[in-house]
């Protein structure tokens, strides 16, 4: 598919890269490398009566959900407002077609991934970033890299498309150094992995019992926790936040991008209304695996990806290293 496209690198050298003036390798190289791929506007095609409806929402700040989602395998809406009088047949048909056509453009448009990918959640974004109140761990102008504190994915990658749909404003991410950077620059500052593992091992037992109980089991692997917790320390390291290299990118309206938020640190500063699509695309599919944030964490720590990415409860007493 020749859709064109520039790849912003998220690299110290910010390099700039356009389809449109230069011969240019596979996109999901550019991803897997660091880049968040562009475009000008938004390719995921979206109607004007859609971007409408959505900018007619009035959401209030509501400290229980940050952003309005779509669960497409349940087709369900969560994080509305009743008391904002939303229309929510109307929004999930809206949110449900942004699903369906970014799908269909991934498909096609990163052919790879197309039969090893799956398909996340649908956000609305209604809030004006700047200035927002939330925990400090859900705040998200402060740079991270994305892990979901309950849907853990094994060692999946985190694939993310937005699209800006605000008729005037651009929206403003700040990124920093890539995953493997930080995650070799903090080792030393970060619980040991093999600490999560012997937590693992803990945890095991407790489960064990816990199932017997016929209580709820954690279902994270020793991967997803570490990623969880790496998310965490960066956004409460506020040395990081402050010393950290930062470059700025500005999304304008209507423009659509995309971007392994698993990978890229990244905060989002201001903007209002965008939509965001989630795919969970396997490592195995990557064409440059060993960027895949697993492997790096196989790496640093020696430890297999098949023992990493093993759910607690099913990991032996003995980690095989
Ligand atoms: C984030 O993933 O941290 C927020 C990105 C955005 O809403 O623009
Ligand atoms: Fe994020």
């Amino acid at each position: 598919m020749t859709i064109p496209f520039q790849a912003f690198m998220t690299d110290a050298e910010s390099t700039r890269y356009n389809s449109a003036s230069e011969a240019l390798a596979h996109p999901a190289t550019y991803l897997e490398q660091g880049g968040i791929l562009y475009f000008e506007h938004s390719p995921f095609g979206f109607s004007d009566e859609d971007r409408d409806f959505l900018l007619n929402q009035k959401q209030l700040e509501s400290p229980r959900h940050k952003n309005i989602a779509y669960k497409p395998h349940l087709d369900k809406l969560t994080g509305i407002d009743q008391r904002a009088g939303v229309d929510t047949l109307r929004l999930k048909a809206v949110l449900k077609s942004y699903s369906e056509k970014t799908t269909q453009f991934l498909d096609e448009f990163l052919s790879p991934y197309r039969n090893h990918r799956s398909l996340d959640y649908t956000s609305f974004r209604p809030l004006e970033e700047e200035g927002r109140v939330l925990r400090l761990r859900a705040r998200n102008d402060l740079l991270h890299v994305d892990s979901f504190p309950t849907r853990p994915t094994y060692g999946k990658r985190i694939l993310r498309v937005f699209t800006n749909i605000h008729p005037t404003k651009v929206r403003v991410w700040k990124t920093s150094d890539n995953f493997e950077v930080l995650a070799h620059r903090f080792k030393g500052q970060m619980r040991p992995l093999s600490g999560q593992l012997e937590r693992s091992d803990k945890t095991s037992l407790r489960q064990r019992l816990s199932h017997a109980l016929g209580l709820k089991q954690s279902n994270q692997s020793p991967y997803d926790r570490w990623m969880m917790d790496f998310h965490n320390f960066l956004k409460e390291n506020a040395d990081f936040q402050a010393q950290a290299r930062k470059a700025t990118w500005e999304f304008p309206p209507h423009s659509g991008w995309m971007v392994y938020t698993d990978m890229v640190s990244h905060s989002v500063l201001s903007g209002q209304y965008a939509l965001e699509q989630t795919f969970l695309i396997d490592p195995e599919a990557q064409l440059l695996p060993e960027k895949a944030p697993i492997e790096i964490l196989k790496d640093l720590y020696g430890y297999p990806t098949s023992t990493l990415r093993t759910a607690e409860h099913q990991l032996p007493e003995q980690i095989p290293v």
